[in-house]
């Protein structure tokens, strides 16, 4: 779906959020939103904000599981994905502190198998993803599923691709501080999802779009299996939509 700008397409997919959680709070029951961080999701999270503070909207009855998180690192270290959800949604917004996941940055290696097995049955057991929002990286990665991650993989450590790594290199003051490793959700994880938005803005993304878009369904572009999904929508602004 294009937008003539990422200001415009934010608006509305924060919107659709919005109305998902009114909706489920008419019945009574939960809404259970699968989050995204890098630049790309930072305007939906505004307009959630701006929603919230001023139209009322709740997140008292909002579960939420982040895709993915850098390991190691520290909660508060500047680059850390918890840090971003907190600066960028959770801080300014009434949802309860026990109803927010994130992967673990700092947990010992040792103990990862079984915390990625629990955090997957965290998500079955409060009836799956209602809504899950991506970006894309550049080598087609969603959440920090690589080039190479299997259609039925699920939460786990992965070891980061030279390009996402590159890409991170200036927030992180050189490619040496960058880490090598991350847990992120699997592409079984993000697929289980009922509905999946993708938001992609700007000439940079345009040549992968174009790809997970219009090229076969492949292991190689994680971003690809989307095709696969009876309910994802990528939304792009004009430069993205490009080629
Ligand atoms: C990181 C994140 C992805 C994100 C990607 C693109 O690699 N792990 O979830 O989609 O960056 O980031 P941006 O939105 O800043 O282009």
């Amino acid at each position: 779906q294009l937008y003539p700008t990422a200001d415009l397409a934010s608006k509305a997919v924060a919107q659709e959020i919005a109305d998902l959680i009114v909706s489920h709070q008419r019945t009574g029951d939960w809404t259970v939103l699968g989050l995204a961080t890098g630049s790309s999701p930072k305007k939906v999270y505004a307009e959630l904000i701006r929603l919230h503070r001023e139209e009322g909207l709740s997140f008292r009855r909002v579960i939420t599981f982040n895709l993915d998180e850098y390991y190691p690192i520290q909660p508060d270290a500047l680059q850390s994905y918890h840090r971003f959800m907190h600066e960028h949604l959770f801080d300014h917004v009434d949802i309860s502190p026990e109803n927010i996941h994130i992967p673990t940055g700092t947990l010992p290696a040792d103990d990862l198998k079984a915390y990625c097995a629990d955090y997957e049955q965290k998500i079955q057991d409060v009836g799956g993803l209602d809504f899950q929002l991506l970006g894309i990286g550049r080598n087609g990665h969603i959440g920090f599923n690589e080039p190479g991650s299997h259609q039925q993989s699920t939460t786990r450590l992965i070891t980061l691709d030279f390009l996402t790594r590159a890409d991170a290199a200036a927030e992180f003051g050189g490619l040496a501080q960058v880490p090598k490793r991350a847990i992120t959700m699997g592409i079984r994880t993000i697929l289980a999802a009922k509905r999946i938005v993708l938001l992609a803005w700007g000439e940079h993304k345009a040549t992968i779009l174009q790809r997970a878009v219009e090229g076969p369904v492949s292991e190689l572009l994680p971003a690809s299996y989307l095709q696969t999904h009876p309910n994802a929508t990528i939304i792009v602004d004009e430069a993205g939509a490009s080629e």
